[in-house]
């Protein structure tokens, strides 16, 4: 048992002081040479490099660029931020997925004017006690912001890390994060840390990529014993296969009066704090089962009588491990007093006044498609 235990742990070897030494210099000098220049890259306010890593979480740059400059037009301050109403907070992110983030960002700028005069902390506890600031973004913000010598280790830098270890592990499992995090510790220097940290980043991104990285241009090449062994596909080690399940969803868009009806999802549910039309998992599996279905739900979830129209259109989407194929049908109001179970609200909203809730990503398609044909139907009618 005892030698079972000291067999399992696997003792962590660390580069020596001659390697990082040689390492930083040949990072930092291409990063001089071939950084991106990226928005927020121009500063190194707190709350913009915040607001940066947050929306970097699980979303490429391409991505983020347009959505982060628009948020700090909108809200160009914590205290700003934190006066704002949610609402207004997930508009901003509409699109962007994990909306989570947004919440806890909009959650800790709150917590940041309530204790800490609006300010954003520079003690690493303070930091890493705010929402949704977990020991990565805690330590980009610190490097970045506050030049502390703090280590950072996401995505990018868990490939590049590995392949530099030579790491033939998970590295996402336990053994594989204590040697990285220690790795990220020991690499980060005192002088400049966020840009070492950015420069991480960055060659991670751009040079060890997953999929046949650019060993012949980087320039830590004569360094990394994953290039000397040709193991560039063997590590990071391949993650399995997701395992997707198939399900299917109705939306169904219910008018009246040219208004359509809206729910908010509840808190505690995928899409909290969004928008979105009434929703469900389907059961039935054919059009006229499916209609007594949608007729059903309505009637149990909001306390409305509708009368199913026709299928729309058929959106096929991803959450996480499912993959969703989504039925927009539209139906017409017929009676009974708005009630909402199990959705947080429910209102009856113009076509105009729709671009000022925040909507999940089908909730807005299915809108605009309803706005093409009304537009049309209108144009006929003038006709
Ligand atoms: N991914 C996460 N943080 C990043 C940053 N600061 N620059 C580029 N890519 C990133």
């Amino acid at each position: 048992m005892v030698r079972k235990e000291a067999a399992a742990k696997t003792a962590i070897v660390l580069p020596t002081a001659r390697w990082v030494a040689a390492f930083r210099k040949a990072l930092v000098a291409w990063f001089a040479r071939e950084r991106r220049d990226l928005p927020w890259r121009r500063s190194r306010d707190p709350y913009s490099v915040w607001l940066s890593e947050i929306m970097l979480q699980q979303t490429t740059v391409a991505a983020v660029v347009a959505y982060y400059e628009r948020f700090l037009a909108r809200l160009p301050t914590v205290a700003a931020l934190a006066a704002a109403p949610e609402r207004d907070v997930l508009r901003l992110w509409e699109g962007l997925g994990y909306y989570r983030r947004a919440r806890q960002l909009h959650r800790a700028a709150q917590v940041i004017v309530a204790e800490h005069g609006g300010v954003f902390p520079s003690e690493p506890d303070a930091v890493r006690a705010l929402p949704g600031i977990g020991r990565y973004t805690a330590g980009a913000i610190l490097s970045i912001a506050f030049d502390r010598p703090e280590p950072i280790l996401e995505a990018n830098t868990v490939r590049l890390l590995s392949r530099l270890a030579a790491y033939r592990d998970d590295p996402l499992a336990k053994p594989g994060q204590a040697l990285l995090w220690a790795w990220a510790a020991a690499l980060v220097p005192r002088e400049e840390p966020g840009l070492f940290n950015q420069a991480l980043m960055e060659l991670g991104a751009l040079v060890c990529t997953p999929r046949e990285p650019k060993c012949a241009v980087c320039p830590v090449a004569k360094l990394c014993p994953t290039n000397k062994l040709g193991l560039q596909a063997e590590i990071p080690k391949p993650k399995a296969k997701k395992q997707f399940e198939d399900v299917r969803e109705a939306a169904v868009l219910v008018e009246h009066r040219g208004k359509v009806l809206l729910v908010e999802r509840s808190a505690g549910t995928r899409w909290a704090g969004l928008w979105d039309f009434p929703r469900f998992a389907l059961e039935a599996e054919s059009p006229p089962a499916i209609h007594a279905e949608l007729r059903r739900k309505l009637q149990e979830s909001l306390g409305i009588a509708a009368e199913i129209r026709f299928l729309t259109t058929t959106l096929k989407h991803g959450v996480t491990r499912f993959r969703i194929t989504l039925d927009a049908y539209e139906a017409a109001y017929l009676g009974g007093k708005l009630t909402p179970r199990g959705f947080a609200a429910a209102r009856w909203v113009g076509f105009d006044a729709m671009t000022r809730y925040p909507l999940n990503t089908t909730g807005r398609k299915i809108s605009h498609l309803w706005g093409i044909r009304k537009k049309a139907l209108k144009t006929a009618e003038k006709r």
